[in-house]
C-alpha cells in the first residue's frame, strides 16, 4: 500500500525508453573457437549485431573503434586479462552491459568480475537458453543502465549513488526515487528493518540535493527524552526552564535549507508529534518559552523500522502527521532478499578495512558462499560487523569461515554436513543428525535458489538437474514462494 505511492511517483519519472530502432550489438571475447561461434550463432539468430573474436589485442580495438551494447568475454583461468577487458569496457562505455564467462565454478572469479564491472556470469558449460536468458538480461541492464546514466548526468551523479553499494533491481531502483526527491522539497520517510541504510539513505538524499552544503542535522527521537527534542527542534529562550542561560536556535531552525533527519519518528511522544505536525505545516516554530515564531526552511527527512501505518491504525501515531511525511517513501529491502549485493558490499568493506590496516584482506570461497545463504537479520550492518570482526581475528589475509560470528559458523557448517552426510556430525546432544533424503533434497533446492536470489535456471543448473524436474519438485514440495519459505 505505502509502496504503491512512492512507485506511482518513481513511474513518470523512469525514462521511457524507447523501442529499439537499431540492433543491440554484442561482442564475444573467447579463444575456444567452439564456445565463440555457437555463442555468435545463438546471438544472431536472437536479433543481435554479432562480432566475435577470439583475440584480446583486437577485440581492444574493436572496442575502441565503436561502442558495444552487450560484451560477452571468457576469463581465462590463468591470466588477468579477461578482467581487464571487463574493467576497460565498462571505462570506455559505462553502458556496456558485461556478462563474464568462466570455466570452472570459482565463486571468487565471478565476484571479481563483478567488481571491475560484470553484470552477470555464465559457468562453462552452458545451455543455449541459459545464454539468451543472460543475454537478454543484459540487454535490460544495457538499456535501464544508458537510462539511469543519462538520470544522474543529469543530476550531477557520477558513479554510484554517493556512498551506497548495490546493483540489485532492488537498489537500482530506490536510486531512481532516490535521485528525483534528492531535488525537491517534499518531506521523505525512509522505512525499513534495522541496518538497512536508512541514515546513509539520509544522508545521501541531503548530499544529491540543491542544499548540500548547508547541515544535514541528525536527530534520534528515541534515544532523547520528551522536553530535550522539544528544544533540540524548536529552540528555547533564555530562562525557558533551568539551564537555559541563553537563548538557542532549534535545529528546524539552525538547518537553514539544509536537512533535519528524523531517525526513529516512530518513538516521538503523541503530544511532540502534533507539534511537529503543527511546524510543518505552518512552517514556523515557537521555541520554547517563547511568545514569538520564527519561520523554518528545513527539508525534513524521517525514518523508522517500525510499521507506521499499523501505529497508525493503533492510535499511537497521528494520521495527520504520518500522511505529511509520508508524501515519498522509500523501503529499504532487508539485505536477504537483494542477496547479490552480498560480494559487493563484503568487498567494499573488505577494501575499507584493508586500506585502514595497510593490509589485504580477502574471503576464502567457503566463508563468501556462508554470507550468500546466510539471512542477516541485522542486515547491512551486521555484514559490516561481520566482516569487521574477521578481520581482526584472522590470522592470513583470507579470512575463513571459521573467523565469521558463530550463527554464520553454525550455517556454513550445516551445509559442510549436507555435502559430506556421512561425516559423521552429530547434534549438539551427541545424538546422530539424521535427516530423511527428501528433507535434504528439498534444503538443497531451496538454499540453491536462494544462494542465486531467485534464478531458478542457474539453481537447477547448480543442482545438477533440469529446469523442469526442479519446477516439478518445487511442487512437490509444496515450495511457492522459494524466497520466503522456511
Ligand atoms: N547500500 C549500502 N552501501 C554501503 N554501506 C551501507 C549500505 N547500507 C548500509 N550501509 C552501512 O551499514 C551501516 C548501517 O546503516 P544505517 O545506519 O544507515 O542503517 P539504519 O537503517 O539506519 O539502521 P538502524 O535501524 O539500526 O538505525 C552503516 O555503517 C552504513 O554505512
Ligand atoms: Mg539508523
Amino acid at each position: 500500500m505505502l509502496e504503491t505511492v512512492a512507485d506511482s511517483r518513481a513511474m513518470d519519472f523512469i525514462p521511457q525508453l524507447a523501442e529499439p530502432v537499431v540492433r543491440l550489438h554484442l561482442l564475444v571475447v573467447d579463444a575456444d573457437t567452439a564456445v565463440r561461434s555457437a555463442c555468435a550463432e545463438i546471438a544472431s539468430s536472437l536479433g543481435y549485431a554479432v562480432e566475435s573474436t577470439g583475440d584480446l589485442g583486437h577485440a581492444r580495438s574493436l572496442l575502441r573503434a565503436h561502442a558495444v551494447d552487450i560484451l560477452l568475454v571468457n576469463l581465462p583461468a590463468d591470466s588477468n586479462q579477461g578482467l581487464e577487458m571487463v574493467a576497460e569496457a565498462r571505462l570506455l562505455y559505462p553502458d556496456t552491459a558485461v556478462v563474464a564467462m568462466t570455466a570452472s565454478g570459482s565463486v571468487n572469479a565471478a565476484v571479481e568480475a563483478m567488481r571491475c564491472g560484470a553484470s552477470d556470469y555464465l559457468t562453462k558449460p552452458f545451455a543455449v537458453d541459459e545464454l539468451s536468458t543472460v543475454l537478454e538480461r543484459a540487454a535490460q541492464r544495457h538499456m535501464t543502465d544508458a537510462a539511469t546514466r543519462q538520470l544522474r548526468e543529469r543530476f550531477r551523479l557520477s558513479q554510484g549513488l554517493g556512498a551506497m553499494i548495490g546493483r540489485s533491481a532492488e537498489m537500482e531502483k530506490l536510486y531512481r526515487i532516490l535521485s528525483k526527491v534528492a531535488l525537491s522539497s517534499h518531506p521523505v520517510l525512509v522505512l525499513g528493518e534495522s541496518g538497512t541504510g536508512k541514515e546513509l539513505v539520509a544522508r545521501t538524499i541531503h548530499a544529491f540535493g540543491p542544499n548540500a552544503q548547508k547541515p544535514f542535522l541528525p536527530v534520534d527521537c528515541g534515544s532523547l527524552v520528551p522536553t530535550l527534542i522539544e528544544s533540540e527542534l524548536f529552540g528555547y529562550v533564555k530562562g525557558a526552564f533551568t539551564g537555559a542561560n541563553r537563548s538557542k536556535d532549534g535545529l528546524l531552525i539552525s538547518a537553514e535549507g539544509g536537512t533535519v533527519f528524523l531517525d526513529e519518528i516512530g518513538e516521538l511522544s503523541l503530544d511532540l508529534q502534533a507539534k511537529l505536525l503543527r511546524a510543518l505545516q505552518e512552517k514556523e516554530v515557537r521555541p520554547v518559552g517563547a511568545t514569538h515564531r520564527v519561520p523554518i526552511r528545513a527539508r525534513i527527512v524521517a525514518a523508522t523500522n517500525r510499521d507506521l501505518a499499523a501505529m497508525v491504525e493503533k492510535g499511537s501515531f497521528r494520521k495527520d502527521l504520518f500522511y505529511r511525511l509520508n508524501v515519498v517513501n522509500l523501503r529499504l529491502p532487508p539485505l536477504r532478499d537483494r542477496r547479490e549485493d552480498i560480494p559487493l558490499l563484503a568487498a567494499h568493506f573488505l577494501d575499507r578495512l584493508s586500506r585502514e590496516r595497510g593490509r589485504k584482506f580477502t574471503l576464502s570461497d567457503e566463508a563468501l558462499r556462508t554470507m550468500m545463504r546466510y539471512d542477516w537479520p541485522g542486515n547491512v550492518r551486521e555484514l559490516e560487523n561481520s566482516v569487521e570482526r574477521a578481520c581482526a581475528l584472522s590470522s592470513g589475509p583470507v579470512l575463513q569461515l571459521g573467523d565469521l560470528p558463530t550463527q554464520l559458523q553454525q550455517q556454513g557448517l550445516e551445509a559442510r554436513r549436507a555435502v559430506s552426510p556421512r561425516g559423521g556430525a552429530a547434534d549438539a546432544d551427541g545424538a546422530p543428525a539424521v535427516k530423511t533424503l527428501a528433507e535434504l533434497e528439498r534444503e538443497a533446492i531451496l538454499e540453491a535458489i536462494r544462494t542465486l536470489n531467485g534464478d531458478k535456471l542457474q539453481a537447477a543448473k547448480l543442482l545438477g538437474i533440469g529446469k523442469t524436474t526442479l519446477y516439478r519438485k518445487l511442487k512437490e514440495y509444496g515450495i511457492a514462494d522459494p524466497l520466503r519459505e522456511d
